[in-house]
């Protein structure tokens, strides 16, 4: 992010301290919203989840088709059973929280059945807008069932709707359109609206949380709306709460926006990089999503967690290969767009999964 920020002009701490980014994620022409789904579910999936699952909601704002689901691409890349529902979700960054909650009420139907819950984006400003170094992309693959293993949900939610033009994009075009200062006061808007109004709901004051986890289009966001949570509280007991959030933007900071996966990155990152939190806590969570979608739920840290987190987030972080500011840019403009036919050379993609061209409109996808 300094080298970008050096490019563009502006001081590297306008985008390290002030926005809060470290590394933005360059995703390649050769990953979609479809591979990096089914790359990141490939990694936790058992035999007996793919034998569970009958329900697989993908969560996208960068879909991939206006009318089939990628959640079915995705559940055959993935050699998932038949007999099971997929769908694909949209409300900006909040809909991976939807999916989450709609396979809650699945699974409290069906108990004996899994849920598989993705939020999958790439996360495009475009080159030198002021939202490009809020850039980033990546998914995240949660299980849900009626026997978690590292997180139980808790059933208070407090959730908060309105029609407003913050950020949206046009179904022409493949860069976002953001009114981003109006779009960060309405995020810290929604989320006193929504964390004030859960904890009328359940009685439940901050002291009750150990941690509170943000949606992160950059990370700055998320410590503006803790610094809210916090203002009325003992500065020693607020630091707590610093020192969590510090744990749940480590990975953030390093990928840059992930949209629907933003906030679950988050969480993975509070999990792999706090040492103070143990069996029982509570954690509340706020899913925000421009258009504008605002939620508040809380979940509970299961007996064990810690032996079901695999760790290798930092590892396959560290695999990545840095490109120059010219690389990325052309990367940038190489994506697949609306053309016909279109081969992509795969050979330096690592993935399991990879977009390997188009062919009559129709995306062709190999595991590899
Ligand atoms: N050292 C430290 N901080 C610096 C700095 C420096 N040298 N220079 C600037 N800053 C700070 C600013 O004070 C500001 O902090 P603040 O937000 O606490 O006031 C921050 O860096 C950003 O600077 P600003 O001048 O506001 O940047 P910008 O006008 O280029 O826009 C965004 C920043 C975030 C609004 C822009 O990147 C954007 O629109 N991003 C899209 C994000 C979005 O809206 N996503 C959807 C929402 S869910």
């Amino acid at each position: 992010m300094a080298k970008l920020a050096k490019k563009r002009n502006e001081d590297p701490n306008k985008y390290l301290i002030g926005i809060g980014q470290e590394k933005m994620a360059v995703i390649p022409p050769t990953q979609d919203a479809v591979t990096l789904a089914a790359n990141a579910a490939d990694t936790i999936l058992t035999e007996e989840d793919k034998e569970k699952i009958d329900l697989v909601l993908v969560a996208t704002e960068s879909g991939v088709d206006n009318s089939k689901s990628s959640a079915a691409y995705v559940s055959e890349l993935l050699g998932l059973k038949h007999n099971i529902r997929t769908l694909e979700l949209k409300q900006a960054c909040y809909a991976a929280t939807a999916g989450i909650q709609l396979a809650k009420g699945h699974i409290s139907l069906n108990p004996h059945k899994k849920a598989l819950v993705i939020g999958t984006d790439i996360a495009r400003y475009g080159l030198k807008t002021p939202g490009e170094p809020t850039q980033g992309g990546g998914a995240v693959a949660m299980v849900i069932s009626a026997d978690p293993a590292v997180l139980a949900l808790e059933d208070a939610s407090s959730y908060y709707a309105k029609d407003i033009m913050d950020f949206w994009r046009p179904l022409s075009q493949t860069e976002a359109m953001v009114d981003g200062k109006y779009s960060a006061n309405v995020y810290l808007e929604f989320f006193e609206q929504v964390f004030h109004d859960f904890q009328e709901q359940t009685g439940l004051t901050l002291r009750d949380f150990t941690a509170l986890l943000f949606h992160l289009p950059y990370t700055k966001q998320g410590l503006k709306a803790l610094r809210l949570a916090v203002e009325n509280i003992d500065p020693t007991q607020a630091t707590k709460y610093f020192n969590e959030f510090e744990a749940s933007r480590k990975y953030n900071k390093l990928t840059g926006n992930l949209y629907t996966g933003s906030l679950y990155l988050s969480l993975l990152s509070l999990l792999e990089n706090s040492d103070n939190l143990q069996a029982g806590d509570r954690l509340g969570l706020f899913s925000y999503g421009s258009g504008a979608q605002g939620e508040f739920f809380s979940g509970i840290l299961q007996e064990n967690y810690r032996q079901h987190l695999t760790n290798k987030t930092t590892s396959l972080l560290n695999k990545r290969q840095e490109v120059s500011v010219a690389e990325y840019e052309k990367l940038f403009n190489s994506v697949l767009t609306n053309e016909k036919n279109r081969t992509l050379d795969t050979t330096s993609d690592p993935a399991t999964y990879v977009l390997t061209g188009i062919k009559d409109f129709k995306r062709q996808y190999q595991k590899k």
